[in-house]
């Protein structure tokens, strides 16, 4: 079992803040698969954004505040987690550790973070499982048949996961150019294991007048009619990941859906969106205050998760940062990544006055008078 201290003594000095982690990864990962999991879709528009969004917004230093009761702890989907900090789903884990998602896993456990398992990960979802007690959901992407839909879920709630994540944003999934131009292509060793068959990387057979999008890609994204039949085959809680048009999340509203993640994919979906913390707001105005709202997308330290829970959020998720830390130190990396984040999140909690999550709001933060 992994302690704290053990994991700290063995981490270099230098690694010191979460985004070291970045920079470490290139020694430990090849160019591709660097491409492949720091790129962005299009001209990387919503990628640069994500970061944008967070570095625009100011915090108010706050003194005079008794928080010496202070915790991060929360309650999300009547589980405890001791920090609101989780593990996004990020596919094929293995491309950078020879463990991937049972060191993840491992990671989690020891620091009791929720974990999201993808659909496409490089592990048997049952094998991940047994690695962590803390939180732990799986991540659905629809499967072109129902059958196969049904096998993960029920998989998934047989292994013991608390919720099923839908992911709606990657109907059509491309190659980023920066991956694409340095020749990527997913290894035999992190294909998606969980899958019956192995992504296809030939279109459907069309006829000279089909559309590869219309005819091809978009016959299997889901609809709602597709999120309602999904409620009907299990008995966990449904959140759904990457949807920002209000009218979509009226639709799920009026399914009563458990909860939502603002994404966009970490800027991996359709370029030109706004950043996920730019989004945030107005849609916690719509889904109400007692609404469930994570967020993704440019998390790079703890003080953007307190500026994206003042925002509104109620928890926040790590995509790239979490494989960068896999790929430099296994679980320990991981486990290490998530200590600092909480550790951050912590310190800028008691320098704004803030005991509890809930405490921390828009006065927690410095908005400039327009002249
Ligand atoms: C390499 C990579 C693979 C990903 N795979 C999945 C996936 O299988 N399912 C999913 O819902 N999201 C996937 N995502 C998106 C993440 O869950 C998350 O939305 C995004 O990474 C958040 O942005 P960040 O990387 O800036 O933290 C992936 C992201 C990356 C970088």
């Amino acid at each position: 079992m992994m302690t704290i201290e053990k994991i700290l003594s063995k981490i270099p000095i230098e690694l010191c803040q979460p985004g070291d982690y970045e920079i470490w990864a290139e020694r430990f990962i090849s160019p591709e698969v660097m491409a492949y999991i720091s790129g962005g879709s299009g001209s990387e528009i919503s990628l640069k954004r994500n970061r944008q969004a967070f570095e625009k917004i100011s915090l108010l230093h706050r003194a005079l505040i008794d928080c010496t009761k202070g915790t991060t702890q929360t309650d999300i989907l009547k589980q405890q987690l001791r920090h609101p900090v989780l593990l996004a789903p990020v596919a094929a884990q293995k491309l950078v550790h020879p463990e991937g998602e049972v060191a993840t896993a491992q990671a989690a456990n020891a620091m009791e973070a929720g974990m999201i398992l993808s659909t496409l990960s490089s592990t048997l979802l049952e094998t991940v499982a047994e690695h962590t007690e803390a939180t732990k959901w799986f991540q659905l992407y629809f499967q072109p048949d129902k059958h196969a839909t049904l096998n993960l879920v029920q998989r998934a709630e047989q292994a013991g996961y608390q919720a099923i994540v839908v992911t709606l944003d990657t109907a059509i999934q491309t190659l980023s150019p920066r991956a694409q131009k340095l020749g990527f292509t997913l290894p035999q060793h992190a294909q998606p294991i969980n899958l019956a068959k192995k992504i296809s990387t030939q279109p459907t057979i069309l006829t000279p007048t089909q559309s590869v999008i219309f005819q091809g890609m978009m016959t299997e994204a889901p609809l709602i009619e597709d999120i309602a039949w999904l409620q009907a085959q299990t008995r966990l809680p449904i959140i759904v990941k990457g949807v920002m048009h209000s009218k979509d999340i009226e639709q799920l509203l009026n399914l009563n859906i458990d909860g939502i993640i603002v994404s966009n994919h970490g800027g991996r979906a359709l370029d030109g969106t706004p950043a996920s913390l730019t989004l945030l707001p107005t849609i916690r105005r719509q889904v109400g205050e007692d609404f469930l709202l994570l967020l993704d997308g440019g998390i790079r330290s703890g003080y953007d998760a307190f500026k994206a829970i003042a925002l509104g959020a109620d928890a926040v998720c790590v995509g790239r940062l979490q494989i960068y830390a896999l790929a430099v130190g296994g679980a320990k990396g991981v486990a290490h990544l998530l200590k600092m984040l909480r550790d951050e999140l912590e310190l800028c909690m008691a320098l704004t006055g803030c005991s509890t999550l809930n405490d921390i709001d828009r006065g927690t933060l410095f908005t400039e008078e327009r002249t």
